[in-house]
């Protein structure tokens, strides 16, 4: 599982902390680990002109262009074969994927959503954290599985809710933590020390300590 495709819809943050990472640890000269392309549903999403500018391959597969999410899926999963991609990292992609595409890669899609699952699942959750009042929010990094948000949990990272907290407030403390979280998530399980097994999430005890941050 070396060879990652990023899947974007906008900003590429994410993509652009994993690259970085990437590139400071030097992943493809140690472990072999790559990322072989970008691909965005929005023919504008920021995150490509990122990827461009470092040489990595980018397409845009540009889901208004479908009939519906099955023929949609169909090109996507094309795309990522072109670039020989096999673990597929969603970063901000904000397609809801049906059945079909999850099964096309077993235990290789990695998702990352900006809550402490299984609370707060679907949109808005900063916004929703507040509303409920919690002191304690952050991000999730899971398996795909074909429950929304609801896959097996790789790691997380925790953020406080503080007082005058605001949706954005919170969601830059949040995303200080995504780009330490995900990078190291994608690395551990592109060298497959984090695996899914039968439904199951393994990893050893060294893996488990860096995927839980406070
Ligand atoms: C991130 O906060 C990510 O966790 C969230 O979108 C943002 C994308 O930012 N993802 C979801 O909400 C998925 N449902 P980025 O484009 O700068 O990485």
């Amino acid at each position: 599982m070396k060879n990652i495709v990023v899947l974007i819809s906008g900003r590429g943050s994410n993509f652009k902390a994993v690259y970085e990472t990437s590139a400071k640890e030097k992943w493809a000269e140690i472990w072999g680990i790559r990322i072989v392309g970008v691909i965005s549903n929005r023919p504008d999403a920021a995150g490509l002109e990122f990827a461009q500018s470092v040489g990595i391959p980018t397409a845009v597969v540009d889901h208004k262009k479908y009939e519906d999410r099955e023929s949609f899926e169909r090109d996507l999963v094309k795309q990522i074969e072109a670039f020989r991609g096999d673990l597929v990292v969603l970063a901000g992609f904000m397609r809801v994927l049906t059945p079909y595409f999850v099964r096309q890669y077993p235990g290789r899609i990695l998702n990352i959503h900006p809550a402490l699952l299984p609370s707060f699942p679907g949109l808005h959750t900063h916004e929703r954290a507040l509303e409920a009042g919690v002191r304690i929010h952050g991000v999730t990094v899971h398996f795909v599985s074909d429950v929304l948000d609801g896959g097996e949990i790789i790691g997380q990272a925790a953020v406080p809710v503080l007082a005058g907290d605001t949706p954005d407030k919170l969601a830059e403390r949040v995303l200080k933590k995504e780009h330490i979280l995900y990078p190291r998530a994608i690395r551990l399980v592109a060298c497959q020390k984090v695996r899914l097994e039968e439904g199951t999430v393994k990893m050893d005890l060294e893996s488990s300590e860096q995927l839980a941050i406070f």
